[in-house]
């Protein structure tokens, strides 16, 4: 058993600021290109949104903010692009983890490390220990993610821990495979933000969105800030999360909007 029980099982508490935003950061690429600029300008323009974004999700009382950085389908990407997109990564790391600390956010990685070079497993292990203790937000950054790779991840480790469940499979269940999702620690996301302009979620977090509001945004991510921010939160508010049920019975139980 997860401290946060699977929401198909157990209808999860409302709020109206949510407790977990994962944002599918896209459109780098474009903001640079509609101004004559490498995309690789854009990446690094995105490292800006990033930190608004984290600020402004902290300052607004998010518990979990996940952000979708590279996907497990990224490594398609001309090589040159990749390489940035890792330099880039790294001295975000060396940069940026100190006011994250400050911040009282702890840093949290998903995704398979094995394929990243040894310099950045090691400053991943070194922010995430040095952050460990701090309890104000959960920042995780999804790299080398995908949605597919996790549920994999997680059946694997469940049948190396109970090898028993290959025998009778009817002894799964769904908290015991979501504890061993990449983030088992978290609960699942009540709001998904994709920027960008594309509906799709791209091999994002695919179990965990069962039930998550979906919203999306023309606004490329360079410049996604505070009040973009808020506009999704408040469409956010404007949400019946109904998780199956009839809005008379949420209105019966006095949770009706
Ligand atoms: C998102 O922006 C960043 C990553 C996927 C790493 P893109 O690079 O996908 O930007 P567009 O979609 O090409 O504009
Ligand atoms: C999704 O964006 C991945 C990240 C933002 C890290 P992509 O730009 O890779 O998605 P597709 O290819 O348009 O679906
Ligand atoms: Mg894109």
């Amino acid at each position: 058993m997860t401290a946060f029980p699977s929401s198909t099982r157990v209808v999860p508490p409302g709020s109206d600021v949510p407790q977990h935003v994962a944002i599918i950061m896209d459109g780098n690429g474009r903001w640079a290109t509609s101004r004559r600029l490498p995309r690789v300008a854009g990446h690094a323009k995105g490292v800006d949104a990033v930190r608004r974004t984290v600020d402004a999700c902290a300052r607004r009382g998010v518990r979990f903010l996940t952000l979708f950085a590279f996907s497990s389908e990224n490594w398609r990407r001309p090589p040159d692009e990749v390489s940035v997109l890792m330099r880039l990564f790294i001295t975000a790391l060396e940069r940026e983890v100190v006011q994250l600390h400050d911040n009282g956010i702890r840093l949290r990685v998903i995704g398979d490390l094995s394929a990243f070079e040894p310099r950045l497993r090691q400053l991943i292990a070194q922010a995430e220990t040095r952050t460990a203790g701090n309890t104000r937000m959960t920042l995780s950054v999804a790299a080398n993610y995908g949605g597919r790779w996790d549920i994999l991840q997680a059946f694997r480790a469940l049948l190396a821990e109970r090898p028993e469940l290959a025998d009778d499979p009817s002894q799964l269940d769904e908290e015991a495979l979501s504890a061993k999702l990449a983030m088992a620690w978290a609960p699942e996301p009540d709001l998904f933000i994709r920027t960008g302009g594309e509906q799709r979620i791209s091999n994002f977090l695919l179990w965990q969105l069962a039930y998550t509001e979906l919203y999306f945004t023309d606004a490329l991510w360079p410049d996604f800030d505070a009040a973009a921010l808020d506009l999704a939160f408040a469409s956010f508010r404007s949400r019946e999360r109904r998780f199956g049920r009839t809005s008379a019975q949420l209105a019966a139980d006095g949770l009706a909007r």
